[in-house]
């Protein structure tokens, strides 16, 4: 196992390259299954979840190569409708394939994804969709097992009874080749769900995305699109490096991230003192913070509100604003357990259900601490970087699925990081 050993307080001036958003690829890459011919696409990140789905395309009988953020897949011949546990387990995202699998071959197996860290996170109206769909759907022995009806999936009007992202991820992925019409309303349109579509219209799919619904209109096949296909920018890897600088009292430049599709963050980033300038067009968002924060309370909620992905390096950020701010979780319902790892190194924060109460301190000091999910990690990171002395981040595998080469990105803006073997953990 490994660690980052970060000194700090640190004092960030310069730029990065925000890399393609993880959960946009994930479902792009699931959604190569339903595609005839050579699938090209650009700006994937060197990720462990990436290499993840990548192992879990090629058990499933792909060809896939990647190198250099570029990513070629090729499905030509039969494919295997089994995602075994042994891969599932790994990432939970996994799920993502069944919708494909259903719509390609008209059978899957899916290994079941357990609950994790932040929650339950149950698939029922992933498995709800698949029926309303005409499916024979049952959860035998840990899997999911999804059989079309002889005459193929027909479309359906379906309503979420919750806004889930990978949800309707794979009810558009299933919904694509299916006979006729579907509906999807309560759907999620996160700007990473948007991507899929661009993605699976540009392979020949015919889905519109109205105010209230998505529809989409089956077809017979999907082809690879001629040109390759840029995964959009990652939303929360650039809002993870922006509070970052608000932290440290520092300046970045982000590229590679339409600031569009961060708006809300970005005006309360405003509120808490911090001097932003996007620019749509080079898709940079610059920030400047020449004081200590001011304490700004956070809601998570769907797009486009506060997202939940963001939500632990908020807490951070409040940890030392100047002030009182309130925290609450709508997404997830354990998602705040990063709070009592940041209460090691010197936050007061008092936490009952899904909110939290933070009163910010001047300085932070360094502890050893763990991380226990993906963005977790992210909000131990930050706290290492303002905080006084060294800080031991243990765990570090969470951070690695989300978050490439962090120490160089980190190292690039002036932190001193180094990342090392954990010999033993404490
Ligand atoms: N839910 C259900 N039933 C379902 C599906 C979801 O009750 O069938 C509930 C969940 O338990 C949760 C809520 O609905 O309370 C929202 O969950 P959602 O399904 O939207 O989450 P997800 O699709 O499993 C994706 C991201 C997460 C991100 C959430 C919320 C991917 C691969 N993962 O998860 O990303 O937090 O949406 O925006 O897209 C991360 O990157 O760190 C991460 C956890």
């Amino acid at each position: 196992m490994q660690q980052l050993v970060i000194q700090g307080p640190s004092k960030w001036d310069g730029e990065i390259q925000i890399e393609g958003a993880k959960n946009a690829c994930l479902p792009i890459m699931a959604a190569t299954l339903l595609v005839q011919g050579e699938v090209r696409i650009n700006n994937v990140p060197s990720l462990c979840d990436i290499q993840s789905m990548l192992a879990l395309l090629k058990d499933l009988g792909a060809q896939a190569k990647y190198k250099d953020k570029l990513l070629v897949t090729n499905i030509e011949q039969d494919i295997c409708s089994v995602a075994s546990y042994d891969l599932v387990k790994k990432m939970r995202a996994s799920i993502l394939v069944l919708g494909p699998l259903l719509a390609r071959t008209g059978f899957a197996k899916v290994s079941l994804p357990g609950g994790c860290a932040i929650g339950a996170r149950p698939v029922d109206q992933h498995i709800k969709f698949m029926k309303a769909l005409g499916a024979d759907v049952v959860v035998s022995e840990g899997f999911v097992v999804a059989k079309a009806p002889e005459a193929g999936l027909q479309g359906c009007d379906f309503h979420f009874d919750v806004i889930t992202v990978t949800g309707t991820e794979n009810a558009i992925m299933a919904a694509v080749l299916a006979r006729g019409k579907s509906i999807l309303r309560n759907a999620s349109t996160e700007p990473e769900v948007l991507c899929l579509i661009e993605f699976l219209v540009s392979c020949g799919a015919k889905i519109k995305v109205a105010e209230s619904f998505i529809e989409i209109e089956g077809v017979s096949s999907l082809t690879a699109p001629r040109s390759v296909f840029t995964v959009i920018g990652d939303r929360m890897e650039a809002g993870t490096y922006l509070i970052g600088a608000m932290m440290v009292r520092g300046s970045i430049k982000v590229r590679g991230i339409q600031p569009g599709i961060l708006e809300h963050v970005l005006d309360l980033m405003r509120q808490a003192g911090a001097e932003i300038k996007v620019d749509e067009d080079e898709k940079t968002i610059s920030l400047v913070m020449k004081r200590r924060p001011k304490a700004v309370s956070i809601c998570t909620n769907v797009y486009p509100g506060f997202p939940t992905d963001l939500q632990a390096q908020w807490m951070s950020l409040a940890a030392v604003s100047e002030g009182e701010s309130l925290i609450t979780e709508t997404i997830f319902e354990n998602r705040m357990m990063h709070a009592c790892e940041l209460m090691r190194m010197g936050a007061q924060i008092e936490v009952q259900g899904n909110k939290a109460r933070v009163r910010g301190v001047e300085f932070l000091t360094a502890a050893p601490v763990m991380a226990s999910d993906l963005r977790a990690s992210a909000s131990l990171v930050l706290a290492a970087c303002c905080a006084i002395g060294e800080t031991l981040v243990q765990r570090i595998y969470h951070i690695d699925r989300g978050y490439a080469d962090i120490e160089g990105k980190l190292s690039k803006l002036g932190v001193n990081i180094v990342r090392q073997l954990q010999l033993m953990e404490v």
